[in-house]
């Protein structure tokens, strides 16, 4: 995927300012700066939830018109939330289905398709959380919730997941857990654009970091690279 020259305003303040960042199969790409830089505007303009005011957004070098979550998602990009979202009265393996966009809802309830489940029970199962199936997501731990909406965007078999603060309140062997998903994932092509605030992760974890500062990349490189860099010691990392 490719963000060209993104720029997006809210009132008269431009939160992205002809952002460009380019996100590689089978790679992950670190999203990194300080609160307020655009980050989750970004990722809102990348994934159709927020229209940009310019630039354009490209997959496989085809420019994407009028992008649309649904559109996007069709295209094997996928997404999480900085905050997590999810019913708490539903079972993992309904809230699975319901990333997919198809399950039946009617009066008595929601009726998940046999495909659905099939694929909800395999990706519970890559996560470790197939005895749970059946509980409902608001009887998992924080950890294991974010963990759950992180196996959302697995069911999609997504070739872009684009993590936004996904470690946030999550505990370091729940971190752990997460880490070893995304580079196992990276093994098998998927590319990842990882928002992160722990830069230990970031630093060990991607294979390109991307510095916002006020809407726009001001470093991008390999993390020694990137942690070297003058300008992100001045403007991010405070050295
Ligand atoms: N829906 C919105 N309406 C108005 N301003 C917004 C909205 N969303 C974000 N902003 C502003 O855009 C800037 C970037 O915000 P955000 O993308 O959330 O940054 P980050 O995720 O890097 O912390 C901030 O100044 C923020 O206040
Ligand atoms: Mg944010």
């Amino acid at each position: 995927m490719e963000a060209r020259n993104v720029t997006k305003r809210f009132g008269g303040v431009a939160a992205l300012d002809h952002c460009s960042v380019e996100v590689a199969p089978g790679r992950v790409t670190g999203l990194i700066g300080p609160n307020g830089s655009g980050k989750t505007t970004f990722f809102n303009v990348l994934t159709g939830y927020l229209a940009a005011d310019g630039g354009d957004v490209f997959v496989d070098g085809a420019k994407v018109a009028r992008p649309t979550p649904q559109r996007l998602y069709r295209l094997g990009v996928v997404r999480t939330f900085q905050y997590a979202r999810l019913f708490p009265d539903l079972t993992l393996v309904e809230i699975l289905a319901l990333a997919v966009a198809k399950p039946f809802l009617s009066v008595f309830g929601l009726r998940v398709e046999g495909g659905d489940r099939e694929r909800a029970m395999e990706v519970l199962g890559r996560l470790g959380l197939r005895a749970l199936a059946a509980r409902r997501a608001g009887q998992l731990s924080y950890g294991q919730q974010r963990l759950l909406e992180f196996g959302t965007t697995l069911m999609a078999q997504p070739r872009l997941v684009l993590l936004d603060e996904p470690t946030a309140g999550v505990n370091p062997v729940m971190i752990d857990i997460l880490e070893g998903h995304i580079r196992r994932l990276r093994t098998e092509g998927v590319a990842f654009l990882l928002v992160e605030h722990q830069l230990d992760l970031v630093m060990r974890l991607c294979d390109t970091v991307v510095v916002l500062g006020r809407g726009v990349p001001i470093a991008r490189g390999t993390p020694d690279e990137v942690s070297q860099d003058p300008m992100v010691l001045d403007a991010y990392l405070g050295g």
